[in-house]
């Protein structure tokens, strides 16, 4: 499809020495034009005033592309041929459909870190958000062709599994750990914990524990195998919920075996230091005052440590362009030293200059029925399942005799939820408040969700399909068909504008808009007019509208129901 603003470029680059392409910007208010290009930055190379400029300029351009220009202090208005970009938005989707806004393979690779619960302990909100983001991310990536890699680095390592495997020891059969891993689990370690800190003999044995499964005791590797197994077919059923698959599960076990090569490089570039019988790396010069420990003095090493043999790993085995890893800000520090130790690691710069965290903020729950439960942790799964009940009752409400009303509740359900979270900027912290994402009107998912499938009802009482042959540009050229058709263009650029700053609340907030600017089209003009040519031209326009809106909402890990 063309580039409007590249086209415009090339046209202004007729008449001007300086590249244009980054100053024309589309132009966001009504009635003002479509892009528009500052005149100013040229004022001193000419040696004239702004508006001058604009003048000679708007003079001399001429082009098919272009219905009109204005010349408003000093800008350069443009306003594009409406027919013209219509038709080629309708050819490209006509060429893609449901592939539209998409690009071939790029041949960059990303790997995206997310999710990442530990095992034997709660998924938390905190989880849940990271899976949320880090999902949409390598959605939208991928649908931008790139290889891309989803990577759930499971927390499947520490000494608290010493504690886990002792505590089991001594009360396994008191509590149900097949039917509720998770929670029991949680339950011996806070017990076993309040046993060790009164009793030195009990931790010296957890210790023990921790000790043999390092060096591959049978009994303990087995057990905590079971812990995870037990732990992921928990969280499986949190994926299952969201309709997400990891191409790549490894615990930061997988790592062990890989430090001693982080601990070698690291000595070998003199970057070691040894502090209370503690192995870190100064980073001072990095402009961080907390150094970064490698491996502590009883010979443990730590999370990152973990992390920075994965770095050597992932960059070997993807031969990454970007690495992100989606995590809360309170890992904010915790990665900066990573990232910056990475440097000394002797790898090839492009892998750790693609290193980012991609960080967020935190969510918190509304008092009442989430917070109260012992050890103030929330069930995932329950809230969830809440949205899901939830949905189900106001969408029987509003349609009473729906078939498949499960799977409908799931989609308004789920979708509210992981909606509410791509709703802003990740970095702002948050009130969970599941009410108000169910909402179904204002700007929620149930309200996209609405406007498709109100879409989609329109569209099935047509006898026949409505072919690109029988759109009559014509019939388009009120201001709403023409700001549907602007926003449907945009869809490519909004993804790319997504990935260029690992920001999904873009892309929510774009679907938001064009649901409400089909909103109002709808209210507006009638969409199955008696004018047969009126008719199938919007009919096929809010197809494409439709498509637009489902696949943004699948890109954000969002399903639509066909009705609701
Ligand atoms: N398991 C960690 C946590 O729950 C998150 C891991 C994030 N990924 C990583 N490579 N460090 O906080």
């Amino acid at each position: 499809m063309v580039d409007i603003k590249k086209e415009l470029s090339t046209i202004l680059n007729k008449e001007v020495s300086i590249d244009t392409y980054t100053l024309i910007k589309e132009i966001k208010e009504k009635d003002k034009g479509d892009y528009t290009f500052p005149c100013f930055v040229l004022a001193k190379e000419l040696h004239k005033a702004p508006n001058h400029i604009a003048d000679d300029l708007k003079d001399k351009i001429n082009s098919d592309l272009i219905e009109k220009i204005e010349s408003v202090n000093g800008y350069l208005n443009f306003y594009i041929n409406k027919e013209f970009l219509m038709k080629e938005v309708f050819n490209e989707y006509e060429s893609k459909k449901d592939e539209y806004g998409n690009e071939e393979q790029t041949g960059k690779t990303v790997c995206i870190d997310y999710s990442a619960p530990n095992i034997a302990k709660p998924f938390h909100v905190g989880h849940l958000r990271s899976t949320v983001i880090g999902h949409a991310l390598y959605n939208i990536y991928k649908y931008l062709g790139y290889n891309t890699i989803g990577i759930n680095h499971l927390g499947d390592y520490g000494t608290q599994f010493g504690k886990l495997i002792e505590g089991y020891k001594l009360w396994s059969n008191e509590y149900d750990i097949e039917n509720n891993p998770i929670d029991e689990l949680v339950k011996i370690y806070v017990r076993i914990n309040a046993l060790a800190e009164e009793n030195p003999e009990v931790l010296e044995r957890c210790r023990n524990n921790f000790k043999l499964l390092e060096e591959g005791d049978e009994y303990c590797v087995n057990l905590w195998k079971k812990f995870s197994e037990l732990s992921l077919k928990e969280f499986d059923k949190i994926y299952d919920l969201l309709g997400i698959k990891f191409d790549s599960i490894k615990g930061e076990s997988f790592y062990i075996d890989k430090m001693d090569e982080v601990v070698k490089i690291l000595e070998k570039n003199n970057k070691i230091t040894i502090s209370e019988g503690a192995k870190i790396v100064d980073l001072e010069e990095e402009g961080i005052k907390t150094p970064c420990i490698i491996i502590k003095s009883d010979g443990s090493s730590i999370y990152a440590t973990r992390d920075l043999a994965a770095i050597l790993y992932r960059s070997r085995t993807y031969d990454y362009d970007k690495s992100l890893y989606v995590t809360s800000y309170e890992q904010d520090l915790q990665f900066k030293q990573t990232f910056a130790v990475a440097k000394y690691l002797d790898l090839d710069p492009k892998y750790v200059d693609g290193l980012e965290h991609v960080s967020f903020g935190m969510y918190r729950l509304p008092e009442g029925k989430f917070s109260t439960r012992k050890g103030n942790f929330i069930k995932l799964e329950d809230i969830l399942n809440d949205a899901i009940e939830k949905a189900k009752a106001k969408v029987s409400d509003k349609n009473p005799d729906l078939e498949d009303i499960d799977d409908v509740a799931k989609k308004v359900g789920v979708g509210a939820v992981v909606f509410g979270d791509l709703y802003n900027s990740r970095i702002k912290d948050e009130v969970f408040d599941i009410d108000e994402m169910l909402e179904f009107q204002g700007e929620t998912c149930p309200y996209i969700q609405y406007m498709y499938v109100r879409i989609k009802s329109i569209l099935r009482k047509l006898d026949k399909e409505v072919l690109i042959n029988d759109v009559k540009y014509d019939k388009l050229h009120d201001d709403l068909s023409y700001e549907l058709v602007k926003q449907i263009y945009n869809f490519n650029s909004v993804l790319k504008d997504v990935t260029e700053k690992n920001e999904p609340y873009i892309l929510s907030r774009y679907l938001i808009k064009l649901a409400q600017t089909y909103s109002d089209y709808y209210n507006s003009y009638k969409i199955l007019s008696d004018d047969i040519d009126e008719r199938n031209s919007r009919v096929y326009l809010i197809n494409i509208v439709a498509n637009v809106l489902k696949t943004g909402c699948h890109l954000l890990g969002i399903e639509m129901p066909e009705k609701m």
